[in-house]
C-alpha cells in the first residue's frame, strides 16, 4: 500500500530520524487527558523504534507496535537491554520483551481488535493517496470509542516532497471526526529550516462510539 522499499532501505542506510536521545513528554503530558484504561492493548502503528512502547508498557499498558523493518525492531530492543523472543505470528514476526510486543509486517495486514492508539509520525508518513485506507484500518482495528493520540506535523508542502507528508486541521478532522487539536509546538531545528520551519501538532480522537452513546 504505501512504499515498504523506501523505508526498509531507510533503515538499512541509516536515514531514519530518532527522538531517541532526545526527551520527549507528549505522552506524559496527553495521554491520560484521552482518559486510556489501564491494562489495555495500545496499538502503536508504524513504530520504528519508538521509545512510546517502553513508555507504556511502564505506565500499566499493554503496547503493540506495528514496524516493517527488522533493524528497528531490533534496535529497539537493544536500546531497552533486552533479548527479545521472537515467534512467527501469521504474516508477522512478533518481537516481545519487557512488556512490549512488536510484530513486524505490513500494517495493512494486521487484524485483531485493540483498545487504543498512539500514532506518532505514522500518518504523516503515509503517501497521501492512501491516507484514508490507513485511517480507515487503523479505525477498523480499534474498539468503539478508542482513545487515540494522533501527533502529525504542518509545513509548506511544496517546499519537501516527503516522507514526512504535512497534514493539516480540516483533513485531520475529516479522517477523524471529533477530533480536538491538544498542542501545537514550532519545531526550531536545523532537519525544519530548508521548509521554512514546522510545526508538530497533537490531537486527541476517538474512533466512532456505537449508535446511541457520546
Ligand atoms: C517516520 S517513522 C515513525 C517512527 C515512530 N512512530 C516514531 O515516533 O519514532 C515511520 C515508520 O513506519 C514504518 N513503516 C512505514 N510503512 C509501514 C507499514 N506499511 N507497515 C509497518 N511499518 C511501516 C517505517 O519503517 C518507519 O519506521
Amino acid at each position: 500500500m504505501n512504499d515498504l522499499d523506501f523505508w526498509l532501505g531507510a533503515w538499512a542506510d541509516g536515514r531514519v530520524g530518532s527522538r531517541v536521545n532526545r526527551p520527549d513528554n507528549i505522552l506524559d503530558t496527553y495521554w491520560s487527558s484521552l482518559k486510556p484504561e489501564t491494562g489495555k492493548r495500545v496499538l502503536v502503528p508504524l513504530c520504528g523504534r519508538s521509545r512510546d512502547l517502553a513508555w507504556l508498557a511502564s505506565n500499566g499498558f499493554v503496547p503493540i507496535g506495528v514496524e516493517i523493518s527488522p533493524i528497528a525492531c531490533r534496535s529497539f530492543f537493544a536500546e531497552l537491554g533486552v533479548e527479545p523472543v521472537r515467534t512467527s505470528c501469521g504474516p508477522f514476526v512478533k518481537w516481545q520483551g519487557s512488556g512490549v510486543t512488536i510484530l513486524q509486517g505490513d500494517f495493512f495486514d494486521l487484524d485483531g481488535a485493540y483498545d487504543a492508539a498512539v500514532d506518532r509520525g505514522a500518518l504523516v508518513a503515509i503517501p497521501p493517496a492512501h491516507r484514508m485506507a490507513y485511517t480507515n484500518h487503523l479505525h477498523a482495528r480499534l474498539a468503539p470509542g478508542a482513545p487515540i493520540l494522533l501527533v502529525t506535523i504542518e509545513f509548506d508542502p511544496t517546499r519537501d516532497a516527503g516522507p514526512p507528508y504535512p497534514l493539516f486541521p480540516d483533513e485531520v478532522r475529516r479522517l477523524f471526526p471529533g477530533s480536538a487539536e491538544l498542542a501545537r509546538t514550532p519545531y526550531r531545528r536545523r532537519r525544519w529550516e530548508h521548509v521554512g520551519g514546522a510545526t508538530g501538532v497533537v490531537w486527541g480522537a476517538r474512533t466512532a462510539a456505537p449508535a446511541g452513546e457520546s
